[in-house]
Parts: C-alpha cells; structure tokens; sequence
C-alpha cells in the first residue's frame, strides 16, 4: 500500500474477526517496523510481548481487560502489550551512541568522538536523565514513536488494531514483565470484520489550533491546494460518520451477540 494511503487508513478498529488468526510473519513485520524507527541515542526502550489471546486462560483474559477495552480485548485474536525498559540506559552506559560513532552515523564534523561521549554525553546527559522524574516522559515519546511504527505496518499488511489500556498488575504476573519494565499499552490485532474504513476518518481538532509557526499564537495556515493533494492520495479521506455507519454498528452488534 503507499504510505499516504497507510496514514489515511489507519484508524482504530474495534470490530475484529474474532476466529480468524493472524499470520505470524505480519507479526513480525509489525516488530521489525518498530525496531527499525529512530530512536534517541539508539537506545531501544521499546519491548513488546506479543500474546495469543486463545492462549490466555479465561480468568486472566478476564483479569486483564479495563472497562474501557474489555469487549476489543476479547474480539482481537493477538494482543502486543508494549513497554519501556527503564534499565537501558543504566546498562548501556553510553555504549549505543559510540555504536553510532563506530558505523559514521555521528560524526567528528558534529563532534562526536567516544570521548565526547565518555566525558559529556553520559556522564552530564543521559546518566543525570536516567535518575530524573522526567526520564520516563522522554522515555515515552521515543517508545511511542517505535510502536506507531509497528501499527501502521499492522494496516499496511491489511489488518486493523486499536491501543487499549490493560491492567498492568496482572500482565506483570502473567506474562514474567521485569521490574524496569514501566508499562505502556497493548496493540490490539486481528483482521477488521467492521469496513476498512470504519464509519470515516474520526474528527480532530482544528488544524491551526494545533500547529504554530514561528510562534505559539501564530498557527501555521493550512494551504487547501495541500489538503486536495492529499485528498487524492487517500491520506485525508472521507470524515466520520459515514451514511450507513449506524446499520454497519447494527449489524455488527448483532453477529457478535453484542449489545446494539
Ligand atoms: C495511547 C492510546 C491509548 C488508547 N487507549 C484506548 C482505550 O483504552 N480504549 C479505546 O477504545 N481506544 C483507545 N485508544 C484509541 C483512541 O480512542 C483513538 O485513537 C482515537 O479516538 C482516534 O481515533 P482513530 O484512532 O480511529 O483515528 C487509544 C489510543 C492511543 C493512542
């Protein structure tokens, strides 16, 4: 699929085929793309545990599941439940941006050399950033960056997924999640049984309440001559809700054996 198209198409699905498995290679796929993203000082933080739902026995399915995600847990056959690794850095040492030195990925001309790296960027960088509060923020939006990655691989490879919160306590338990590990969310996979298109694109925010230029308070104009390139590339595509989406929540409610 082309890449605007992958950005257009994604969004969360919550109707799965609940019998209909997922191959193991599209799995990987999804791994391989959230291993391959940028990620700061090539620090890896990203760590995923890819469950089969038929796997998990009913009390810890059950135990599992929040208010807000019972019914998509239940529905995806696969569940990839992502966290950070708190102890990466503490373990590398500075170890990761030297390999980046070493392969001339950062370079002299930017100043990098190892002992750059032995006497600025670990010991006043990351070693003070690893026992800040703030670390696990920083953490975040690396980690979130790497799984977005493996979630559009999910759409490219024609399956739907939808994030949902889970309840971390009985992960830790269930699946052997070491203490370093802070939980994130869990990628809910599976082949979509509602459309692709899922009732249209969900509504956002206003562009130029969201995006600044030069300035907070100066919103970056949107050019329509853009928004049409885009359009016709599928990436910006018809908004929600669509005419028949009622019949289609309807229909699907009653397959299911779902509250309508
Ligand atoms: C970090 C994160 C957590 C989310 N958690 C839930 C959740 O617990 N339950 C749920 O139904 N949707 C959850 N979602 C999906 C969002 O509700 C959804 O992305 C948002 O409504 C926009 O819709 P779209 O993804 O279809 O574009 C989550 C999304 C993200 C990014």
């Amino acid at each position: 699929m082309e890449f605007m198209e992958v950005l257009g198409i994604r969004r969360s699905i919550r109707y799965f085929d609940p019998d209909r498995p997922v191959e193991r290679e599209k799995i990987q796929k999804i791994l391989e793309a959230m291993r391959v993203a940028s990620c700061a000082m090539n620090a890896h933080w990203l760590r995923a545990i890819v469950v089969y739902r038929d796997e998990l026995d009913d009390e810890t399915l059950e135990a599992l599941k929040l208010p807000v995600a019972g019914v998509i847990m239940e529905l995806a056959p696969v569940h990839i439940y992502c966290y950070a690794d708190l102890s990466v850095l503490q373990r590398d040492h500075g170890a990761s941006p030297k390999q980046l030195i070493d392969v001339g990925a950062l370079t002299p001309s930017h100043g990098w050399s190892h002992r750059f790296v032995d006497e600025f960027v670990w010991p006043q960088l990351l070693d003070p950033l690893s026992k800040s509060p703030e670390y696990p923020v920083a953490v975040a939006f690396d980690t979130g960056g790497a799984a977005t990655q493996g979630l559009l691989m999910a759409y490219n490879e024609g399956l739907g997924a939808c994030w949902t919160a889970f309840n971390f306590l009985v992960a830790k338990e269930a699946f052997d999640v070491p203490d370093d590990w802070i939980p994130h969310y869990v990628m809910n996979l599976g082949y979509p049984l509602e459309s692709r298109e899922a009732g249209g694109q969900r509504p956002r925010p206003p562009f130029e309440d969201l995006y600044s230029e030069g300035k907070v308070g100066n919103p970056f104009r949107r050019d329509e001559a853009v928004v049409a390139e885009l359009e016709k590339a599928n990436m910006i595509q018809a908004p929600a809700p669509l005419p028949d989406r009622k019949e289609e929540v309807r229909d699907l409610a009653r397959k299911l054996g779902l509250p309508e």
